[in-house]
């Protein structure tokens, strides 16, 4: 029998792979997304921020303008080399985001976008966001409408790699971040259509993947189909996502 690798290892190799193929996922550069997103951060006054879990940075490419001194940290050094072109090096950090290495309320901003679907202790990470903000955050994950289909895409995303640990509702996900302490907690969706086959490019599967995946969507719970209006074209499949932006403030 093999040993089995700790969560942050597979995720960490995972995107160290992943890193180059990465921004072809439909959704990561989507501008009228990211600008869905920076309007509703709302971000006059601040100064200072942080984005964990940055990636290759194609958040805080739109968000780096808008403040003076945006901050990134990241499990894969694939992924931080790629977002090295978008920030200056001395303000990457590699580290986990279950424990942040910063001090109470050092940034006034703190923010993700698609993080904790990869973290074993997703609370711990919504209490370190909060701990490390000093006046609001705004965290944003893919949510499914219900815990059939959560589950549903969670199986899916296993036959591409291994390095999901959850799935949730929208109001899941709002319940943990008011749980922190966070105040005026305000919540905002936004549709993502996944096409099957660029879902497993820019996920950087192997090409003969794609026919299992397509499998699993027609035998997909009629239930589950109905829940993210999934679609058959003649060699592909595409189905619903909301992101949930939830962002609250501090004191
Ligand atoms: C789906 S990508 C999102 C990247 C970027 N935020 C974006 O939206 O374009 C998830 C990112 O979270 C990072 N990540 C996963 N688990 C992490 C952890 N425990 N600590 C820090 N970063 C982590 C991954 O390495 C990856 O870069």
């Amino acid at each position: 029998m093999g040993q089995t690798l700790p969560k942050e290892e597979v995720v960490k190799a995972h995107f160290d792979q992943r890193a180059k193929v990465f921004e072809t996922g439909h959704y990561v550069r989507d501008k009228d997304k990211l600008d869905k997103i920076v309007e509703f951060a709302g971000l006059g006054g601040i100064r200072t921020a942080l984005e964990i879990g940055i990636g290759t940075g194609a958040v805080a490419r739109e968000i780096k303008t808008k403040v003076k001194e945006l901050h990134g940290l990241d499990i894969s050094v694939g992924m931080l080399e790629k977002a090295s072109e978008v920030l200056p090096r001395n303000r990457l950090v590699v580290g986990d985001a279950q424990n942040l290495p910063f001090l109470d309320n050092s940034f006034e901003f703190v923010y993700w976008r698609s993080l904790i679907t990869h973290v074993p202790q997703y609370r711990k990470c919504i209490e370190e966001a909060y701990r490390v903000s000093k006046t609001k955050a705004l965290l944003i994950e893919p949510t499914l409408p219900d815990e059939e289909s959560a589950n549903w895409f969670f199986d899916l995303n296993r036959l591409r790699d291994d390095t999901h640990t959850c799935f949730f509702t929208v109001e899941e996900f709002v319940e943990w971040v008011e749980e922190t302490g966070l105040k005026n907690v305000e919540v905002e969706t936004m549709q993502q259509t996944v096409e099957v086959t660029n879902w497993l490019e820019a996920g950087n599967a192997p090409a003969g993947l794609k026919e299992k995946v397509l499998e699993f969507c027609r035998n997909a719970p009629v239930d589950v189909k109905k829940a993210v209006s999934m679609r058959f074209a003649e060699d592909d499949a595409s189905f619903e996502l909301k992101w949930a932006m939830v962002r609250g403030e501090k004191y």
